[in-house]
């Protein structure tokens, strides 16, 4: 089974503690059927190679969309990328490029698990934040499997790091 990890996070490489944390982990497990991609990286001014995008994810039976959660929601390059990566034709609307592959996001919040709750400070669960990405899944044809969440980052201890990191690999190489 070929896993795709698509990584969306502006400073991956200058900033990112608990994102580059996991990827290190699961990087040094040395999985050979696990990809890991810097979307920010890779696409340089929000300018999207969408035919290399294309071939990544049909190789891939697995797909992995990881971000640090911004405004409630993605960082601004996974909806561009959305927006022309799942084209019609191709993913939808006579194509069928993504069905019967799994989704699964992995993300990070800085604010704790209890204000995302019904009664929580934010009154919405991340269940009903992350909905869009479950219902694309839905549109071309993906199983959405349960989100892996690292939450409470700007309050993380390094066991709680290192705790995050162990599981999250095991959930992306199960
Ligand atoms: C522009 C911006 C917006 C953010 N919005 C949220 C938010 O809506 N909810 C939240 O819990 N954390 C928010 N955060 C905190 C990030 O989610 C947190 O710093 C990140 O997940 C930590 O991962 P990292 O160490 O890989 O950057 C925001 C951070 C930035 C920079």
């Amino acid at each position: 089974m070929s896993t795709l990890v698509l990584v969306f996070h502006p400073h991956l490489t200058d900033g990112s503690t608990v994102n580059a944390r996991l990827l290190a982990a699961l990087e040094a497990q040395g999985e050979s059927d696990v990809i890991v991609r810097d979307e920010y990286a890779a696409n340089p001014n929000f300018t999207i190679d969408v035919a290399k995008e294309h071939e990544l994810l049909e190789a891939a039976d697995r797909v992995i969309l990881q971000f640090p959660f911004y405004w409630y929601s993605s960082p601004a390059l996974l909806k561009e990328w959305e927006d022309q990566v799942i084209a019609a034709g191709w993913a939808y609307g006579g194509g069928h490029a993504l069905e019967g592959k799994e989704l699964k996001l992995v993300v990070t919040t800085g604010s704790e698990a209890a204000k995302y709750r019904k009664d929580g400070e934010y009154g919405r669960t991340m269940d009903e934040l992350l909905s869009p990405f479950e219902v694309v899944a839905y549109k071309v044809g993906m199983t959405y499997v349960k989100p892996f969440l690292v939450q409470g980052t700007s309050t993380i201890s390094e066991d709680e790091l290192e705790q995050a990191a162990a599981d999250y690999v095991s959930a992306i190489i199960d």
